[in-house]
């Protein structure tokens, strides 16, 4: 758990964690997540720098029925946000197909696809005020792959009128096996869901707890999204001593 000042400075931390992989690995698998939270981040990304021409890039989960270029598509929403001009190679960038005619085969096909690009190495993840991942609404099995899933009336309400009942995603046991999850959550509406993830039980009523069995999993919030920790002075200090390890 890193806690940082604002927005901004969790979007710094989380391209510190970017950076790294890069400098271990020029052509990592990386996982992506729409919403407005990985925004920043994003558009740290744009301007890194860094060479994402060796990257393979999947996406966490897509609204079922619409084509890659509808307003509301999280396929377009990652191109006009992240992928276009970051000088992406296009076979290495497998998006999830909302608009396929059989959802249960792209599901299959897709897990298929990452298990062939040797693994995510670093997925990105937001968390939905219920404490989902993903399209992984409450009552999710922990051992979900990905599938199409019915979205929560709460999580309707938050994407508006006219939104998509069905999703495809990514399933928790599909995003566990990645090899650093790196969840990034802001803003006081997130901070009952951070709460219940990092200090509340394990359980599928809480799909984000299932964080707690992955054994590098990050979480970066910001102030506002830390307010409900009954542990927060830990993971400050946590966080102001951790190149002090042995001194
Ligand atoms: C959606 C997505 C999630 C995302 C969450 C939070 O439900 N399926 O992947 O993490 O919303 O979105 P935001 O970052 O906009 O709050």
């Amino acid at each position: 758990m890193i806690i940082r000042p604002d927005a901004a400075g969790a979007a710094e931390t989380a391209l510190d964690f970017v950076r790294r992989l890069y400098d271990r690995k020029p052509d990592p698998v990386l996982g992506l997540a729409t919403g407005k939270t990985p925004l920043a981040l994003y558009g740290k990304m744009r301007a890194s720098g860094l060479d994402f021409s060796g990257t393979h890039f999947f996406n966490l989960d897509e609204l079922v029925g619409l084509g890659p270029d509808a307003p509301n598509s999280f396929r377009r929403f990652l191109r006009e946000n992240l992928l276009d001009g970051l000088g992406v190679h296009e076979e290495r960038v497998r998006l999830l197909r909302g608009d396929a005619k059989d959802l249960e085969r792209e599901a299959a096909d897709y897990e298929a696809a990452i298990k062939e690009a040797g693994g995510i190495d670093l997925q990105i993840l937001g968390l939905g005020r219920n404490g989902h991942i993903g399209f992984n609404e409450p009552g999710s099995s922990l051992g979900s792959r990905t599938r199409p899933k019915t979205l929560d009336r709460e999580t309707l309400a938050d994407y508006g009128p006219g939104t998509p009942r069905f999703s495809i995603t990514m399933g928790i046991g599909t995003i566990l096996e990645a090899r650093v999850l790196l969840m990034i959550a802001t803003g006081e509406a997130k901070a009952e869901a951070v709460r219940r993830i990092a200090e509340g039980p394990l359980t599928s009523e809480t799909p984000g707890s299932a964080l707690q069995l992955h054994p590098r999993a990050h979480l970066v919030v910001d102030e506002a999204a830390a307010s409900r920790l009954a542990r927060a002075d830990y993971w400050r200090w946590v966080w102001e001593n951790k190149w002090r390890v042995g001194q």
